[in-house]
């Protein structure tokens, strides 16, 4: 997957504002992400943001409605696609829907997401209002590997932030956001360069 010769293909997965692809893509357009291009956006969500956004960039776009839907089904269209795209690296942005173990096992070590706290701290829904209640004194956000277990996977690359005295839960989102649309493309070249090896839980850079 990694260290290749042609770009690493990029489907990304979203279901709402689509910031962190917003990011993403202007990172590959500016040169600031070199060696990866986005394949394809898929929405599980008609009417995302993201997926407007999507369309005005210009980038290839799908939607595959989960409402309603058996997980393991509606999974199988979305890898189906993926497939179809020539897909290497699955990009969850943002998606809100939990993937199935079939999913899952479909692309090993090939799907990666962000998370707006440090884990293992925070894991799940609202985590900066989680970090901001807890009381901590620094925040940040992760990108890690997907694996069966719920923001678990190895981590790839963290951000850390201090929370401030002054921060509400809104403020502090806010200033992790930020981290999140730089630490996102990071983690993606980290991959992509092809010089990092999963050792046990850790993904390092290999000795050289
Ligand atoms: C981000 O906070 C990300 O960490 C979490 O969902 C949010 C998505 O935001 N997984 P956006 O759709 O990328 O703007």
């Amino acid at each position: 997957m990694s260290g290749q010769a042609h770009p690493l293909r990029l489907g990304v997965l979203i279901s709402g504002r689509g910031s962190n692809l917003i990011a993403i893509a202007d990172n590959i357009r500016s040169g600031r992400l070199a060696g990866v291009e986005i394949a394809i956006v898929i929405s599980n969500v008609e009417n995302a943001c993201g997926l407007a956004l999507t369309r005005e960039l210009g980038l290839p776009s799908a939607v595959f409605i989960s409402k309603g839907r058996r997980r393991a089904e509606h999974d199988a269209d979305v890898a189906a696609c993926l497939r179809e795209h020539g897909v290497d690296l699955v990009v969850l942005a943002g998606y809100m829907r939990l993937l199935s173990p079939e999913f899952i096992a479909a692309f090993p070590n090939r799907i990666v997401n962000i998370h707006p706290s440090l884990l293992p701290a925070f894991p799940g829904l609202d985590a900066q209002q989680q970090a901001f209640d807890y009381g901590v004194k620094v925040a940040g956000c992760t990108v890690h590997f997907v694996d069966e277990h719920l923001d678990h996977g190895a981590i790839i690359l963290q951000r850390a932030i201090p929370v401030l005295d002054t921060d509400d839960a809104h403020s502090l989102a806010s200033r992790i956001l930020t981290e999140e649309h730089q630490a996102y493309s990071e983690a993606i070249a980290r991959i992509a360069s092809g010089a990092y090896e999963f050792q046990g839980r850790r993904y390092a850079r290999r000795a050289s």
